[in-house]
């Protein structure tokens, strides 16, 4: 069996075998957050420009939520108002410093089982607050929810579960350090395959590879420094290169895939062929006023099991 740890040669990656990695069931549940106080009023990343629609925003997301009703096993949300009665919180209020509470990929990541969650601990000031929310409502719900590693962690925005396997993808370098994944691996007690990002564009891993099976995976190439695309390709047998200006102007690489079905955030003809001819069915949703913050359908989401 293969033994936990950070893999962060190109060698060790290739000496890896899937098929001696435990399975892992799919997650089933996705997580939102109510975009209620969504808005753009700062930058820490190169999308975030312009003034959102608020109205326009809610829409938006609410035709994300049918969409994932669909193909999930079930929905969950978060209301900010009802988190913010839980949490003895120190900074200002809710509605004016947690416009980007909505991106819930970055609150924390699932364990193994999505019965329970590790929290994120954010790289910026701005987003700093909103775990302690999460991790309020995620204990409400029944889930177990353990502290933050020690080094800065910005949970499913950077790290990424292989579909089917107890393995993990961790990226690095830009918001999430190297150092959170040796803490992560311990205490989760499964292999990770680092993954060094290199690209302000593609601040997070989930903007840049999307893990679509066992087999196959769609990948931003100019999100990483050549020894990451050389561990991505040493694990998944067919690597889909997104085309950079879809993966920028649509964010394509951020997706959701459940049951085979992947959804987009914008409208992305290339990309569509390119998943549609590996087989997946596509379905595409706007996430348009979500992208001038720099997130789409996957940030937007959090997979998880159910609490035992
Ligand atoms: N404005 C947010 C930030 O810069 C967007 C987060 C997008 N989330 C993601 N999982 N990529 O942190």
């Amino acid at each position: 069996m293969q033994r936990s740890g950070v893999l962060d040669g190109v060698g060790d990656v290739r000496k890896l075998s899937l098929s001696a990695i435990p399975t892992r069931e799919a997650h089933g549940t996705a997580v939102m957050v109510e975009p209620r106080y969504f808005d753009r009023v700062y930058k820490i990343n190169p999308y975030m420009e312009g003034s959102i629609d608020r109205d326009r925003a809610r829409t938006q997301w609410e035709h994300l939520r049918e969409t994932l009703e669909s193909c999930a096993d079930d929905v969950r949300v978060l209301d900010p108002r009802e988190t913010q009665e839980l949490v003895d919180d120190v900074t200002a209020p809710l509605a004016s410093n947690r416009p980007d509470m909505v991106f819930v990929a970055n609150h924390a990541l699932p364990t193994p089982t999505g019965e329970g969650f590790v929290l994120a601990r954010m790289a910026t000031d701005e987003r700093a607050g909103e775990p302690r929310h999460f991790a309020a409502w995620a204990r409400r719900q029944g889930y177990d929810v353990a502290t933050a590693p020690a080094a800065t962690f910005e949970g499913m925005g950077d790290a990424l579960w292989h579909p089917g396997r107890e393995l993990l993808w961790g990226g690095y370098g830009v918001r999430s350090e190297r150092e959170a994944y040796d803490e992560l691996v311990d205490r989760l007690d499964v292999p990770l395959i680092s993954l060094e990002l290199t690209s302000e564009y593609y601040y997070h891993l989930d903007v840049s590879l999307a893990p679509l099976s066992e087999s196959t995976a769609l990948v931003q190439p100019e999100a990483f420094t050549d020894d990451a695309l050389a561990k991505i390709a040493a694990v998944f047998e067919t690597v889909l290169e997104a085309p950079p200006a879809e993966s920028t102007a649509a964010l394509a690489v951020n997706l959701e895939v459940f049951d085979g079905s992947v959804v987009l955030g914008t409208e992305a003809p290339e990309t569509t062929q390119l998943l549609e001819g590996a087989g997946f069915d596509v379905v595409t949703v706007d996430t348009g006023e979500f992208q001038k913050a720099g997130g789409s359908v996957c940030c937007l989401t959090l997979t998880a099991g159910t609490p035992s």
